[in-house]
């Protein structure tokens, strides 16, 4: 008798290469939520370090960067599929990063829908940086998905610095995390807060410490799962599977040692420098 597999929530690839893409190391809880529903895919990352943080930059400048530096990179790994797993980016440039390359691209934007639905007190946290929190988008999915809650909403450049440190291995006291989100519980109605969107794929990396700084019991959530559910559904069948690992930055990894090491950590033990000047990838001097 043979015996026959489980059912799966998904299409299994057979194999193929991911790129995921962020500005920094924020990107890295979209990777290893992908590693982790299909260990045998070959995962590259990438991290725009050259024009890092995207949180607070201007909506022309960010306009100006992803769709070029996507090709950069895209030229460099060649994936079957590119993830923007940066909300910044996403809830402004998916349109123009999907024009741009010829495979499919996955972004990432506000778990608000998710929120709405478990929110008991419908008053829900938005935790993202300043970008996604002015952008026309955010504001479409609160009116699509949450439009009987009230949405919070609080951008942190300063709390994407802390993960960045944390991810490093620097140890930042715990009331640096509780200042970061505390605005957000003071603002009017913070009080009736129940569920916090992580709305910056920064942000997972230090749930510990948010959960730790909380005022009270309250539910923090991602999108990583579901950004990883679907780039397996975007996963072009019977490809090959071959070795992922190697991560990608736009500056000079020189004096990026900690950062290197943080790659390295999460499975990116190859890290290269991409050429912005579009003649290829150059190797990082280890
Ligand atoms: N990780 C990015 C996001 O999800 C932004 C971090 C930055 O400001 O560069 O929005």
């Amino acid at each position: 008798m043979t015996d026959v597999p489980p059912l799966s929530p998904y299409p299994i690839p057979s194999g193929g290469r991911v790129l995921v893409f962020d500005s920094g190391v924020g990107g890295l809880t979209v990777a290893r939520e992908i590693m982790a529903l299909a260990p045998d895919l070959a995962v590259d990352y990438s991290a725009d370090t050259g024009f890092f943080p995207y949180g607070d930059k201007s909506d022309d400048a960010l306009r100006a960067r992803l769709p070029l530096v996507a090709s950069v990179l895209f030229k460099a790994a060649r994936p079957d599929v590119f993830v923007i797993a940066c909300n910044t980016a996403s809830t402004l440039t998916l349109p123009d990063v999907r024009a741009a390359l010829p495979c499919p691209v996955v972004g990432t934007v506000p778990a608000i829908k998710p929120a709405a639905q478990i929110s008991r007190t419908h008053t829900i946290g938005l935790l993202a940086t300043p970008g996604t929190i002015r952008r026309a988008y955010t504001d479409q999915l609160i009116a699509s998905f949450a439009s009987e809650a009230r949405i919070i909403k609080h951008g942190s450049v300063e709390l994407v610095k802390l993960a960045e440190a944390v991810a490093r291995g620097e140890t930042v006291p715990l009331e640096k995390f509780a200042e970061a989100q505390r605005p957000m519980f003071e603002a009017p109605g913070g009080e009736r807060i129940d569920t916090v969107v992580l709305a910056c794929t920064h942000f997972p990396l230090v749930r510990d410490q948010l959960v730790a700084t909380a005022p009270r019991d309250i539910a923090y959530i991602d999108s990583g799962e579901a950004i990883a559910r679907q780039t397996l559904r975007m996963m072009p069948p019977g490809r090959p599977i071959s070795n992922g690992g190697t991560g990608y930055i736009t500056d000079d990894p020189a004096g990026r040692t900690p950062l290197v090491d943080t790659l390295a950590r999460f499975g990116f033990g190859d890290v290269q420098q991409v050429d912005m000047g579009q003649s290829g990838p150059a190797r990082a001097a280890s």
